[in-house]
């Protein structure tokens, strides 16, 4: 396949940025999207030209490292996967492609594609655990029995990789779908009930200090998360918020 790539290319975080045009042949549809970009920063070093920066890690969908807005999509055209499990085979010879970084405020651009999405840890600082005493006294979590149903919702809500295509892919660059998932993680289980009015007044708190906007309810999150993270989190969230409200 031949493509024509449009890059977002920018030198660092006080860089304005442009769109950047590229053509690479060769390209097949066995091989990854970052596998992709790896052939064509080969080329850009062997013509001493400065190699696109893109984040990735574990290339195999379960980091949340990698991101890129592909074609106006977070993680690009396919459902349920991550930039890095994303193949060429989606693509066609002469195709286009429009590669730009994640955008959101409280995702700022580091270099190229890279963003600096640790809003996100500190969101999960502000209260994504459990505190455990481990002094030799703690009891084993098996020994709770806990219904089936929310398990599986807690485990579902516990996939969320915080790669951040939730907020991507949101007008108002929300990150609800992502917080809900680490809320609803804890809210599901008997151990996360203890800290649940703390961790939810505290985990909202710092994602609106981020910058992060508010929940649109048109679903758009739901549509592009890799990990098929549910509405029904962000309803949790809401729930969950203001029974702490009332709580204080
Ligand atoms: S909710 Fe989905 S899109 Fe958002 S951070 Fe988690 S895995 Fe990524
Ligand atoms: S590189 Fe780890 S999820 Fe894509």
């Amino acid at each position: 396949m031949k493509l024509f790539l449009k890059i977002w290319r920018q030198k660092s975080a006080q860089d304005n940025g442009s769109m950047k045009d590229y053509t690479l042949d060769g390209v097949e549809g066995d091989m990854s999207f970052l596998e992709m970009l790896d052939v064509l920063n080969e080329e850009l070093i062997s013509k001493g030209e400065e190699p696109v920066e893109f984040d990735h890690d574990c290339r195999e969908g379960i980091c949340g490292m990698c991101s890129l807005q592909i074609n106006g999509e977070p993680h690009g055209p396919d459902r349920l996967v991550t930039t890095c499990q994303l193949h060429m085979r989606k693509f066609n010879d002469g195709d286009t492609i429009v590669i730009e970084p994640f955008r959101a405020k409280a995702f700022p651009v580091i270099k190229d594609l890279v963003v600096d999405r640790s809003a996100f840890d500190r969101i999960q600082q502000a209260g994504g655990y459990v505190s455990v005493n481990t002094s030799g006294n703690t009891i084993d979590a098996n020994a709770i029995p806990i219904e089936k149903e929310k398990a599986d919702d807690a485990f579902n809500a516990a996939t969320c990789i915080g790669c951040g295509a939730c907020v991507a892919a949101c007008k108002n660059a929300s990150a609800m779908l992502f917080t809900s998932a680490k809320v609803s993680q804890y809210a599901l289980l008997p151990q996360g009930r203890v800290e649940a009015t703390d961790r939810v007044l505290n985990m909202v708190k710092q994602m609106d200090l981020e910058g992060f906007g508010n929940c649109t309810n048109t679903g758009a999150c739901e549509v592009e998360c890799p990990k098929g993270i549910s509405l029904e989190n962000i309803a949790r969230l809401n729930r969950e918020y203001l029974a702490a409200s009332i709580k204080g």
